[in-house]
């Protein structure tokens, strides 16, 4: 595998200049004022992907922004990998705690800057800079592959979920692989095997038609901000244990085996704390940090406005509030289940001074995969090959909401290769990607890919 290496090496510089054309495009699938710029960014990718070698490359419309598919299938005797990533962002605010423009990506202390740097543009790149890579050294491809990329995935992949249903004979596959995770730490590769999945609502109180005066009306009129702050109150104990009635019954429990393999990753709480800028942390009473983030459920509230925010005093009953509240699935819940618990619950306890409005905004299932597959065993091999690290099974708090359809429809567990840091400042400002797990990454994956063909690999001895 030293040629593959040593193609990455010598277009280090080329490599990062087609990233950087990447990144530029302020592909932000949230907000209308971006379409242009989210379409833009699918074009270009997919003339990236003819550009390397990609086949049957096709720009599908949906009724937000498009998917980017290309495939490269000439190995009657070879598995099928699909490879999922997204090329649309997370929005930029708040800028001004941004260092440089977050669309004019810099590279500063061995790590690019820029918004989707790490989630999940470069992740993304890296698998089409591997195909590159193998496909110009060798003139042939050894497995066959099909790259299929979102512009949704930020804003609930709300598409993407109907055109696998629909498209499963074109998305027929043997593998799924996806790098849009992190790493456990630096300088240690992780595989993750489980992901939790998401309930986003937003709630709503409504009291009088219009702001009133506090003085003229304090005391006659409930407050929709304190009626908001006691619901919110009310759904969690201090322990951070959720207090809406059947939440936990479908909670698919940790092993005992789970729970020590867990243990015995390199977690220390003080450089957790420290790196967070936080005093102490919190949690469901019996688990680890690890086991509330990776496989309890939570809630959070996500944001929270009523009333006048501006400087100095408005004396003032506000006329509504509203919270964004998420709440982390485990396997075996459902996201729909799980919002009409909530949903009944806030109706229950609410007083009957206000109107409430419950909204759902987006959901996904949480994804549990098996380890003990030869999948999986060729990604040990491919991240120890290109890093000369042991690598370590992770689960990860996060959400990708299409991994479920992808085992339910194609009947395929996805890899979830990601070479992101929890470093990286994803969803923040001054999100960015490590330069030595970009290429690092390049190889693996390229690796990865030569792996999952091993009389290829046999043939091309002489290359290894
Ligand atoms: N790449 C992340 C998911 C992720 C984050 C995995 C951290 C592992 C660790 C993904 O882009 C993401 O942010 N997903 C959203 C999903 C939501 C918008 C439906 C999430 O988790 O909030
Ligand atoms: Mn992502
Ligand atoms: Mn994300």
């Amino acid at each position: 595998m030293i040629d593959i290496a040593n193609y990455v090496e010598n277009n280090r510089q080329e490599f990062l200049s087609h990233l950087f054309q990447f990144l530029k495009f302020p592909s932000v699938s949230s907000k209308s004022e971006h379409s242009k710029d989210v379409r833009n960014c699918a074009i270009w990718l997919l003339e990236h992907l003819k550009d390397i070698g990609a086949e049957n490359a096709h720009l599908f419309e949906t009724e937000g922004h498009p998917i980017v598919y290309a495939d490269f299938i000439h190995s009657p005797n070879a598995p099928t990998a699909l490879v999922y990533g997204h090329y649309d962002v997370q929005p930029v605010e708040p800028l001004e705690l941004w260092n440089s423009n977050p669309f004019e990506p810099v590279v500063e202390n061995h790590k690019i800057y820029a918004r989707g740097a790490s989630d999940d543009k470069a992740q993304l790149f890296i698998h089409l800079k591997a195909f590159e890579s193998i496909f110009k050294t060798y003139n042939s491809f050894p497995i066959n592959i099909k790259f299929l990329f979102e512009g949704e995935e930020e804003a609930g992949s709300s598409h993407l979920d109907q055109f696998v249903e629909n498209y499963s004979e074109l998305l027929k596959c043997d593998t799924v692989i996806i790098s849009d995770t992190e790493w456990f730490d630096f300088g240690l590769p992780s595989i993750c095997y489980s992901l939790r999945g998401i309930s986003f609502v937003e709630i709503k109180v409504k009291g009088p038609g219009r702001d009133l005066h506090s003085g003229s009306y304090g005391g006659a009129v409930d407050n929709p901000a304190e009626v908001l702050a006691n619901l919110i109150a009310r759904l969690k104990d201090k322990y951070g244990r959720i207090s809406i009635p059947g939440f936990y019954d479908k909670v698919l429990d940790l092993t005992q085996e789970e729970r020590d393999e867990f243990a015995k990753l390199p977690f220390n709480e003080n450089s957790y704390c420290k790196a967070l800028g936080i005093k102490q942390t919190y949690g469901e009473l019996g688990f680890s940090i690890l086991e509330r983030t990776w496989a309890r459920p939570t809630l959070e509230i996500n944001g929270m406005f009523s009333g006048y925010t501006g400087e100095g005093a408005k004396t003032i009953i506000p006329s509504e509030a509203t919270a964004k509240i998420s709440m982390r699935l485990v396997p075996n819940q459902n996201p729909k289940e799980i919002i009409n618990l909530f949903e009944e619950y806030i109706r229950n306890i609410s007083p009957p001074t206000v109107e409430i409005e419950v909204k759902a905004l987006h959901g996904g299932n949480p994804v549990i995969t098996p380890i003990d597959t030869i999948w999986m065993r060729k990604a040990k091999e491919a991240l120890r090959n290109a890093f000369g690290t042991e690598p370590c099974f992770i689960r990860e708090g996060g959400s990708i909401p299409i991994c479920d359809t992808f085992q339910r429809v194609l009947k395929a567990s996805p890899v979830l290769i990601g070479f992101g840091l929890p470093t990286d400042n994803v969803h923040s400002p001054n999100e960015n990607f490590s330069l030595e797990n970009f290429f690092g990454g390049i190889k693996a994956i390229a690796y990865y890919y030569m792996l999952l063909n091993e009389n290829w690999l046999n043939k091309n001895k002489g290359a290894l």
